[in-house]
């Protein structure tokens, strides 16, 4: 199922019906993983999360895993947690503050800007001819910061955040979401975590308001 055409015949928005395949089709979701997931704006996390240089937290972006991190500018950062030599995690933990990153698998080491930083027996196996500058962790082309909850595009063409988040969708989040008339939000230490094997629209449409449950 790739064809446009097709996608729209599952979507009956006059009649607010969608078909079975939007929450269960294997080839859906993947145009989903390109279309959506590639290119929109996603939530990464909270700036309250990485208030210090050095502080991070890991998350995914459709499948891929990210670290949001303040690097020691205080620029708030979102790196590919793959390490560009095998592909190796370079974070293996949720959230800290460090100095750097360094891979587990053979020791290459990066810095909070992604930038890599080092490789052991350098001189002897690469012959003084490794370009570090070339090698660094792959970073997510945007990132925005909308009144702290902090957004990320691999998308180096996506709409600046506000423009694309519309008026609506801005006034639903700083207002309901973000509570700013009441003096807006803080993340506090500690995570909520839900495991779902199921489609991840079943996730969304419980967190925004599907109360018809049988208790
Ligand atoms: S995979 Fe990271 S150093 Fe080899």
């Amino acid at each position: 199922m790739t064809d446009v055409d097709e996608l729209r015949d599952i979507v009956d928005w006059q009649n607010g019906l969608v078909a079975p395949a939007v929450h269960f089709d294997e080839d859906l979701y993947r145009i989903e993983a390109d279309r959506v997931f590639n290119r929109a704006w996603l939530v990464v996390g909270h700036e309250d999360m990485v208030r210090k240089p050095g502080d991070y937290v890991t998350n995914y972006m459709g499948e891929v895993p990210v670290i949001v991190v303040r690097d020691a500018g205080g620029q708030i950062r979102v790196l590919v947690n793959r390490c560009s030599h095998r592909g190796n995690q370079v974070c293996l933990f949720d959230r800290g503050n460090v100095k750097g990153f360094t891979c587990s698998y053979h020791g290459w080491s990066y810095g909070l800007d992604g930038a890599l930083t080092g490789a052991p027996m350098e001189q002897m196996l690469y012959r003084g001819e490794l370009d570090k500058s070339a090698w660094g962790l792959e970073e997510v082309a945007k990132v925005a910061n909308f009144k702290g909850l902090l957004l990320a595009s691999f998308d180096p063409a996506a709409p600046a955040l506000e423009e694309w988040l519309g008026e609506d969708v801005r006034w639903w989040l700083e207002n309901f979401v973000l509570a700013g008339p009441l003096g807006g939000l803080e993340a506090l230490p500690g995570w909520h975590r839900y495991r779902s094997p199921g489609n991840w629209k079943l996730i969304s449409e419980n967190f925004i308001g599907d109360d018809y449950h049988v208790f």
